[in-house]
């Protein structure tokens, strides 16, 4: 990748320039927001001039990013009626109780009004530094009813989406320059762009595609022995289940493997599980926390877990909640953890809130319940449809193979780009995946990221697409793309 895309060559008479600034913000990269969605964006500008009309496709289409709103998902109505509600404070007055009953639902209200009580009487108030202690309650009381083990809210911070806390962690980890993580090839890049921000080195394992992506443990072994040979100081391991860009889901066996070699070899894990709800094999390929496999195990492997609204059927990616668990970390960091939190005063009061109505849902009972569980397994389901039938439409191509998307909301299948395409590619001083992610952006207007984005075994290339279109638009979309990839093989073959 071209880190230095947009860079004007000329010599800066300012104080900053690109030479001066801090040059590990410079060295990130992040594919997911890199160069050919930022074309893509300047296409989806250029359709509505007159120029646009010279363009062979109609409408951009944003599979880079799972972003599921962006792509026409609606909103869970209690989400939004609860946020509503807590932002308007004049509608929860006694004077205007009986307007509100005919609109919302009288759970609706007991929750805005709890809000309200637990931030203190204000959402527009700084909050606990690590978040509202409620809302952490309700989380903790989210987690214990997930695993069937214990949950301590004072161990628990919210955070602005998973990123917040990720970031926060990560930072508290990376002690100095010869400190290193091991995180998956492929993995989410977030985790090689903060690594590289904050000055500390990628230590890559292999998610192995033949085993549907799962983590072959002696090769890890290796791996890590590698590093350490090398005299990397190798102190954690980041795990992303279910999987991005894999869309796999880790088996129990797999698991209680990775936690004896962190048990044994001092690793901490930081255990991403921001996907924990899209699982759409559940009889397979279940989801299994860490929390509770380490907990099973009686394991004092030290954890932290990620969790998010982004994602899950709730996908409010722009209201940035998240939390973390902190599990088996000795006080005195974890106090040090709670410092950095202060020093960022709290994290953003409506991302909170949304967290809240996540992890503590309408029951069973309650007036919401109905229209709550019927939104929620209408978007799992058609995302299970969607994930089933773009699968098989990438394994209908000659030149791609594409495993199951058993979670999350990718798949990441394996393109076999023609020799000549690639040898011509190379020569140009490009990369192949990024070359046919851009030729199929420009041909169908569809925006994906391309494997080497993400890190991907040398020889291989994939790419990232999500399944989030919408389904009406999902056979204009899979046939867009099948005519893109049939001319290109036939192009080049
Ligand atoms: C695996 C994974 N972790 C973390 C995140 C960050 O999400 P957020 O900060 O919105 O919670 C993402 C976003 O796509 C992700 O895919």
């Amino acid at each position: 990748m071209n880190r230095n895309i947009g860079v004007k060559e000329h010599i800066s008479q300012k104080v900053l320039s690109i030479e001066s600034i801090n040059q590990r913000v410079r060295n990130m990269e992040y594919a997911v927001r890199g160069p050919i969605p930022a074309k893509a964006e300047e296409l989806k500008l250029k359709l509505l001039d007159p120029e646009g009309s010279n363009l062979p496709f109609k409408k951009t289409v944003f599979c880079n990013i799972g972003n599921p709103q962006e792509l026409g998902q609606k909103p869970v109505t209690f989400l939004r009626q609860v946020s509503a509600l807590s932002e308007l404070p004049e509608l929860l007055t006694k004077e205007n109780r009986n307007l509100i009953s005919n609109i919302f639902n009288s759970d609706v209200i007991e929750r805005a009004e709890k809000i309200q009580k637990m931030a203190g009487g204000s959402v527009g108030a700084y909050s606990d530094d690590a978040g509202i202690f409620g809302i952490r309650k309700s989380v903790a009381e989210f987690i214990q009813k997930r695993d069937g083990f214990p949950s301590d809210p004072s161990k628990i911070q919210l955070t602005n989406g998973s990123t917040g806390s990720i970031e926060r962690t990560l930072e508290l980890i990376i002690s100095n320059e010869n400190v290193g993580i091991m995180i998956p090839i492929p993995q989410y890049p977030l985790y090689s762009a903060s690594i590289t921000r904050l000055g500390a080195k990628s230590v890559y394992y292999y998610l192995e595609e033949s085993k549907g992506w799962g983590v072959d443990t002696s090769r890890l072994l290796e791996n890590l022995k590698e590093a350490r040979n090398r005299g990397i100081d190798v102190r954690a391991i980041v795990i992303i289940n279910p999987g991005n860009p894999t869309g796999s889901i880790l088996t129990l066996e797999n698991m209680k493997d990775i936690i004896s070699i962190c048990e044994k070899e001092k690793l901490v894990i930081l255990a991403d599980e921001v996907y924990q709800t899209n699982v759409y094999m559940v009889d397979d390929f279940p989801f299994h926390s860490f929390k509770k496999v380490i907990s099973e195990m009686k394991s004092n492997v030290e954890l932290f877990s990620f969790h998010s609204i982004s994602k899950g059927m709730f996908g409010e990616c722009g209201k940035r909640g998240g939390y973390m668990e902190m599990y088996n970390i000795d006080q005195n960091v974890m106090d040090q953890l709670t410092k950095m939190a202060t020093v960022s005063l709290c994290p953003n009061v409506p991302g909170q809130i949304a967290l809240e109505t996540m992890v503590n849902p309408p029951r069973e009972g309650d007036e919401s319940y109905q229209q709550f569980k019927a939104e929620i397994d209408e978007i799992h389901n058609s995302l299970k449809r969607r994930c089933i039938k773009l699968q098989k439409a990438f394994n209908e191509q000659v030149n791609i193979t594409c495993n199951p998307a058993q979670g999350a909301m990718y798949l990441f299948p394996q393109i076999k780009l023609p020799q000549r395409f690639i040898t011509e590619t190379i020569n140009k001083n490009k990369v192949p995946d990024v070359e046919y992610c851009i030729e199929m952006l420009e041909t169908t207007g569809v925006c994906v990221v391309p494997g080497s984005g993400f890190e991907q075994e040398i020889g291989t290339y994939h790419f990232r697409c999500t399944f989030l279109p919408q389904e009406d638009e999902f056979d204009e979309f899979i046939k867009t793309f099948s005519e893109f990839n049939t001319k290109f093989m036939e192009r080049w073959n």
